[in-house]
């Protein structure tokens, strides 16, 4: 997996958030978040399994809504960072964090009830055996985001240091089919790339976004979403 080794160090865990979601990267962030809980939420008492959960973003938001959650993550830096964010919060009782690879998860089938990874899919190798492994373990709910071709998200990815996978739709939907999964809901964001808002100051970023949204709203926005949130059941066969 791409950036299996890079987030091993502790510096790049610390400055981990601080870089993405300070200034016009906090608009990234709630937007993320809200992706998720359009997705999962409610989510009192369900059973989560968050892949490559990193520094806990969303991990600790779903526990503080009374998940059960397991937050994995080969990092042990990130997860650190994810350790203490969840004793801040208070909610480190309700959660757990496991250093593991998301290519073998170590869980029976059916464990949870939603399984999820954000930012990661981009970082899978292989995606094909990523989804149905995700599948493996879900009774339920399988949610995910991509990075998608043909977009600006092309461009922002020469300046990354390890670069990412992009997908088409087409690429998703064939992947969903084979690994037994079946979309339930599609969203796509983000005309500009992630980049250019975590470059400027917050005011800016809210101009910039209510540019965005309206370019998204657009009868072109799908094709110029950066971004997509996929979610997905588990076939019922
Ligand atoms: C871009 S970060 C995303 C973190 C978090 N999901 C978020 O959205 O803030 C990618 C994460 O994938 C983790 N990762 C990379 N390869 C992995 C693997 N093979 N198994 C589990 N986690 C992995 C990294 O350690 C890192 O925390």
């Amino acid at each position: 997996m791409k950036g299996q080794q890079w987030y091993q160090e502790d510096d790049i865990a610390q400055e981990y958030e601080e870089k993405r979601f300070s200034k016009g990267g906090r608009l990234i962030d709630r937007r993320e978040k809200q992706a998720v809980l359009d997705a999962v939420g409610p989510v009192e008492e369900k059973d989560v399994l968050e892949i490559a959960c990193g520094t806990g973003r969303f991990t600790v938001m779903l526990a503080e809504r009374g998940a059960d959650v397991v937050g994995l993550d080969i990092s042990g830096p990130m997860l650190q960072q994810g350790r203490t964010k969840a004793q801040r919060a208070g909610v480190d009782d309700h959660l757990e964090f496991m250093r593991s690879d998301a290519a073998r998860l170590p869980f029976p089938d059916d464990s949870f009830d939603t399984v999820m990874a954000m930012r990661f899919f981009h970082l899978a190798d292989q995606p094909a055996s990523f989804l149905s492994e995700m599948r493996r373990v879900s009774r339920e709910q399988v949610f995910f985001d991509t990075f998608n071709r043909f977009t600006t998200r092309s461009i922002y990815n020469w300046a990354l240091p390890m670069g990412s996978r992009l997908y088409s739709r087409w690429e998703i939907s064939r992947l969903l089919d084979s690994a037994g999964l079946e979309l339930a809901r599609d969203d796509h964001d983000f005309a500009f790339p992630y980049g250019l808002y975590r470059q400027i100051p917050n005011e800016l970023a809210s101009t910039l976004r209510e540019i965005d949204t309206t370019l998204i709203r657009s009868p072109l926005g799908k094709r110029l979403a950066s971004v997509s949130y996929w979610d997905a059941r588990v076939d019922a066969q």
